[in-house]
């Protein structure tokens, strides 16, 4: 089974991307288990994407001046899968999320569970913040590394909120709370994770 050539595109440009500033040697070890994971293709899902009304600020997020060539690469492959999307909102959140969250957010995932590439080894995937939105504090038993392309800020457990910036890349343990917010710009950022089948 072959992978499209949209998709093997943007999955080529996004393990570059993170290549080029892995933090530390968790995220390191996780990367390379979901990179041998995507040597096998899964199975493509055929309904058709659709987007939610904050995609409204996907063209500006995207819009953003990467810095790097690998990133600009992963912009435009993005770009070529993103029709295929189904951009959704989260099922779930608490009093920790802003007023606006429900509405000023969006999830897509790329290759995951009813993602593009339906699969359930890994979750690769994408999110869209319109400007101040504070996400939902959440957590989950796969550890998950960032690779966020807008500015915004992030949190982990009850730590200072800090901005990884554009390219940067943080690493979240199993588990562990985390959350995001926007400031006067949307926040677009995508996420990998790699699911332990013996957790
Ligand atoms: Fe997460």
């Amino acid at each position: 089974m072959r992978r499209d050539p949209a998709l093997q595109s943007f999955v080529d440009a996004l393990l570059a991307a993170y290549a080029e500033v892995i933090p530390g040697a968790e995220a390191a070890d996780s990367l390379e288990r979901i990179t041998a994971a995507l040597a096998s293709p899964g199975t493509r899902r055929e309904r058709a994407g659709g987007r939610l009304p904050v995609c409204a600020h996907l063209d500006a997020a995207l819009g953003v001046e990467p810095g790097r060539p690998s990133l600009r690469r992963l912009v435009e492959a993005f770009r070529g899968i993103e029709p295929d999307l189904e951009w959704v909102r989260r099922a779930s959140h608490d009093e920790t999320a802003s007023e606006n969250f429900a509405d000023g957010h969006a999830n897509a995932m790329i290759l995951g569970p009813a993602g593009l590439e339906n699969r359930r080894d890994i979750w690769i995937g994408v999110s869209l913040l319109a400007p101040h939105v504070r996400y939902t504090d959440h957590s989950h038993a796969p550890e998950e590394t960032y690779l966020v392309l807008s500015p915004g800020e992030f949190r982990q457990g009850g730590g200072d909120w800090f901005e990884p910036g554009v390219g940067g890349s943080f690493h979240n343990t199993p588990h562990i709370v985390h959350a995001m917010r926007s400031g006067e710009a949307p926040l677009f950022a995508f996420w990998s994770l790699w699911v332990d089948p013996a957790a």
